[in-house]
């Protein structure tokens, strides 16, 4: 099994070109499928997860070529309508395949998807959504099989009662080629379902109000192949920031979409960091200490302070003056990263969903094992803030989300190799 094995200590400093956005490529490699004809996407990241979106529609018949940061997929045939549950439990957004199935084929058998664990995730507004959509779905055996009445899902209005992200993509995937308008209320406004939807309307979907709460959707009988460039990484981005500003550093970080980093720069700059953005552009400094954030970081749906990004700033906070507290909103088991963190010297004591983040002098270096995704980049941040060697194990937790990780630390000034 691989490592990392990171020196820390050393003020970061350099520029960093963003990487393209995960949670946007999966849902658009998936979106692919409702074309029939090929698509080539642009900006795309070389990533396990991306790997596994594309093993999902080869396994369905279509096929995928990849040419650096460019996937090119063509799904003229399709020849089959099942996920095989190896693959689901690859990843989270395998979920994601259910709605475009449905939307190319009118069925499709998939099971209770993997990905992090983050507490439960279930996927219970994601099938309430289908059936609203007339789509047939019977459960047994860890096998979910759909089938929508006469082939064709019909459009719906639906009110989430959450603004879940997964759930807003699987029924705009559905709703795209089905019979009549969809209306989904209380839709999630994250940026990544704006770049589903630009991705969707290229290839000559009708979709309105994506970024707002309410989204409309007119079926369409057939879409088209497309050429599209996924958006940047905002949570790579918060993650090279967080990093940078944990070790005093600065950091030019280009090629990123400074308007969907806002919640997070808001709060980023809050640590006493000087923050300049122009263009596709964030400029960072950060002095000698951090300073600790007066008001409690509370995890919203976008466009509140994002979740992915919690256990990197906390990283950070671990050596800012005084004491930063987080309120944890989205998902039940986020702070999982945390024993790494006190294991390397901080702080942090949680209770339910509020951790307590009292900055120390310093942390230390320590053998630590990723957790999850996120809470793998925390410990890498933590790692480079940090006085000594650290070894992360586990990382094919962060492959999963970070391009070219070591390469791009590296570009900044970190030391850290895998081994
Ligand atoms: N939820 C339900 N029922 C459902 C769906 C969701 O109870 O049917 C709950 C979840 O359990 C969770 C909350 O609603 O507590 C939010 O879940 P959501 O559906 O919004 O999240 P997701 O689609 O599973 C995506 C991202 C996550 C990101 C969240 C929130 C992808 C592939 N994943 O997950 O990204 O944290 O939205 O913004 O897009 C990551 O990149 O590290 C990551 C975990």
């Amino acid at each position: 099994m691989q490592k990392l094995i990171i020196k820390g200590g050393k003020r970061l400093r350099g520029e960093i070109s963003l990487q393209g956005c995960k949670n946007s490529a999966l849902p658009i490699i998936a979106a692919s499928l409702l074309c029939g004809e090929d698509c080539t996407l642009h900006n795309c990241p070389e990533l396990t997860d991306v790997y596994s979106a594309a093993r999902i529609l080869n396994c369905l018949g279509c096929r995928c070529g990849f040419s650096g940061n460019t996937v090119m997929v063509d799904s003229s045939e399709v020849t089959g309508t099942e996920i095989p549950e190896v693959l689901m439990r690859e990843m989270r957004s395998s979920i994601i395949f259910m709605g475009a199935m449905l939307g190319r084929m009118g069925e499709c058998t998939v099971s209770v998807p993997g990905g992090c664990e983050l507490g439960p995730r279930p996927i219970d507004m994601h099938l309430a959504a289908m059936r609203k959509m007339g789509v047939d779905i019977r459960e047994g055996g860890g096998r979910i099989i759909c089938r929508a009445a006469g082939g064709r899902a019909k459009g719906a209005k639906i009110n989430l009662s959450f603004p879940s992200v997964g759930a807003t993509e699987n029924i705009i995937l559905c709703a795209v080629t089905a019979d009549g308008e969809t209306v989904v209320n209380n839709a999630a406004r994250e940026p990544e379902i704006c770049d589903l939807c630009g991705f969707l309307r290229a290839c000559g979907a009708r979709i309105s109000g994506d970024g707002e709460s309410r989204i409309v959707i007119e079926g369409q009988l057939k879409l088209t192949g497309c050429e599209y460039s996924i958006m940047p990484d905002r949570i790579a981005g918060a993650t090279y920031l967080s990093m940078t500003a944990a070790s005093g550093g600065e950091i030019i970080l280009k090629n990123a979409c400074v308007q969907d980093m806002e919640p997070f720069l808001t709060v980023l700059e809050q640590t006493g960091c000087s923050i300049y953005t122009g263009g596709q552009n964030i400029y960072l400094r950060s002095g000698p200490r951090l300073r600790a954030v007066p008001d409690r970081i509370r995890t919203m749906p976008h466009p509140g302070f994002p979740t992915d990004a919690q256990a990197v700033l906390m990283a950070a906070l671990t050596v800012a003056d005084g004491t930063s507290v987080f309120e944890e909103n989205i998902f039940d088991c986020r702070y999982r990263h945390t024993d790494a963190l006190v294991k390397m010297g901080a702080d942090i004591q949680v209770l339910g969903k509020v951790a307590v983040v009292k900055g120390v002098s310093a942390l230390s270096g320590a053998c630590v094992e990723a957790t999850d995704l996120r809470g793998g980049a925390a410990m890498a941040a933590a790692a480079l803030a940090a006085e000594g060697t650290s070894e992360i194990t586990r990382i094919c937790h962060i492959d999963r989300g970070y391009e070219k990780f070591e390469e791009s630390i590296k570009a900044i000034g970190g030391e850290i190799c895998r081994v």
